[in-house]
Order: C-alpha cells, then structure tokens, then sequence
C-alpha cells in the first residue's frame, strides 16, 4: 500500500435555473487534498479559500471522514492532510459538497473500504441533503438526480456539453441555510405545475444540447430564484448585461451570490473581459466543465 495520495476533487453549480436540488454540473475548479500517512493528525491549509483556526476535531473532512468511518465499523489511520482549494467558501460553487465528497475519497482511501460509485454518491448526498452539487463532485458532468426517501441516489449523466461558464463572484458570502431560509415551504398546484414544466424543459434541452432553449428555461426558475434574488448583488444589471453579451442564460449558482453564465465557448475571453468591465467588485472566472469527477491517485 502507498503511504500519499493525491485526492482531486471539483467544484460545482448547482440548479442551472429550475434543476432545484437535482442538476448539478462539475466545473473546472478543484479542491485538493495531498495525504501522507503519519503518526498523528494535522492539517496543513495553502492559501485562500481554506479554513483558518481549525483544530483537526473540528475540521468538516475530519468529521464526515470519521463519520463513513464508522458507519463501516472502522477507524481513520492518522495522516497529514495538506489543503488547497479554488473554490471561496458560501459563494454557490459546491464547496461544502467538494468536502464531503473527499472526506469519503479519504475514509474510503484510509479503511480500504472499497466504497462503489453508487455508495459515494448515497453518502455524499444524504450527508448534503440533497443530490445536485454532491453528485457533480463525485462524477463530474452534467448531472440530472433524484434521491429517494430512503437515501437512494438515480443520476443520468450528460457530457460532452459544448460551452463555456462563466462565474461572477461578489465580495460577500451567503450561506445556504440563511438563502434556504426565505424559500416559501409550499407552493400551490398550479405554481407547482408552472414551475416543474420550467425544470423538465431545461433538463430536455440539456440532453437534446439545444444551447439557447438552456439558457431560456435557466433564467425563468420559479422554485428558488424569485425569492432569493433580493440577497444577490447586482442580479438584475449582470443577468441584462450577459444576454447583451452573447451569453446563452444566466442563473444563481447554487444559492448564490455567485451568478453563472453559460456563454458559447467561441469568444468566452472577450465575453470575459467585457463583464470585468462592467463589474469590477466581482471576481469573474472562466470555467469549463469537468469530465472526471473525483481522482484519486497513489503519489
Ligand atoms: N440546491 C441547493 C440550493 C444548492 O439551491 O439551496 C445549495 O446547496
């Protein structure tokens, strides 16, 4: 047995609009966990994006690492464990669910559980609460999901998606329990009917890649988006300026702040270049989507 990994895991949006809690996407910005077996636990943080004044107790890898440890009658053997991510913290880009995913890459690694596709994405997702970002993170893709009641995860996964993404990051955080918060816990039939049709067309031109029915049905969201969009800064000026742009749609990432263009990928650095420009207190990044979903590899 090696005695270092490198676990690689990616980033993720969630919802794309009307997916709410089941599409999710793997986007090319990872969070990275080298592991070396050792007499005692530590964690050693790389720069932004990672937690700071973490005792190893508290620390969310350890804790869910221990937790599937557990759950299969095991012990974790110590290790150092050093941390770099690109993803920023309560900004929409699946960085809880990324933890997650290689908390079980480092339990499963660590107990030589064996663990199937199927058990990380069950785990990860009744761990998240719901299957959008966690299965992204797992497989990587565009990922449509369903959990059912009992924690059993269905996912199609659609790759090959042929556009660019573009992420606008504002300067402040919004966590999901306070952006969950001002859901409304029932909508009425008719709603409901308005809102799901919304979704099943987003997910039908997803797998047909109809790239501008996408960006359609990703900007009429009616589970989510028309109650949250009072937290998110600038939501109407940068969803006006991208369709001015060329971009296809643009919708909350996740539960936000971040908002997320899908743009052709022809032209993406100008289109790129263009929104900085326009909004210089938003960190704007160019991603692709990522195909593999997470690695890990014996160093
Ligand atoms: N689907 C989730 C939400 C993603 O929109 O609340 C964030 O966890």
């Amino acid at each position: 047995m090696s005695n270092q990994w490198q676990i690689s895991i990616p980033g993720s949006t969630a919802n794309l609009g009307p997916g709410f809690d089941s599409i999710g996407l793997g986007l090319s910005l990872y969070l990275k966990l080298t592991v070396t077996l050792q007499d005692e636990w530590q964690f050693v943080h790389v720069g932004e994006n990672v937690p700071t004044n973490t005792t190893v107790e508290d620390h969310l890898i350890y804790k869910i690492a221990k937790q599937v440890a557990e759950q299969f009658g095991k012990q974790l053997r110590p290790c150092l464990v050093e941390m770099t991510s690109e993803l920023p913290l309560a900004r929409g880009l699946g960085s809880s669910a990324a933890a997650i995913v290689a908390a079980i890459e480092l339990a499963n690694l660590l107990c030589e559980l064996d663990l199937s596709i199927q058990d990380k994405l069950n785990i990860s997702s009744q761990i998240e609460g719901h299957p959008d970002n966690a299965t992204a993170s797992v497989l990587g893709g565009l990922t449509i999901s369903a959990m059912s009641e009992d924690g059993i995860v269905d996912t199609i996964q659609v790759n090959d998606i042929d556009a660019a993404f573009v992420v606008f990051i504002p300067n402040v955080e919004l966590k999901t329990a306070e952006a969950r918060g001002v859901l409304p816990a029932q909508f009425d039939r008719a709603y409901a009917v308005r809102a799901s049709a919304n979704a099943n067309m987003l997910a039908a031109a997803l797998i047909a890649k109809d790239y501008e029915r996408i960006g359609c049905y990703m900007e009429v969201d009616l589970f989510h988006e028309p109650f949250r969009a009072k937290l998110i800064p600038q939501y109407v000026e940068i969803h006006a300026a991208a369709k001015q742009a060329g971009a296809y749609g643009t919708a909350l990432s996740g539960a936000g702040p971040t908002l997320i263009s899908i743009i052709p990928s022809e032209g993406a650095e100008q289109f790129v270049v263009n929104m900085k420009a326009q909004f210089p207190t938003h960190k704007i990044v160019l991603t692709t989507a990522d195909h593999k979903g997470a690695q890990v590899l014996a160093l």
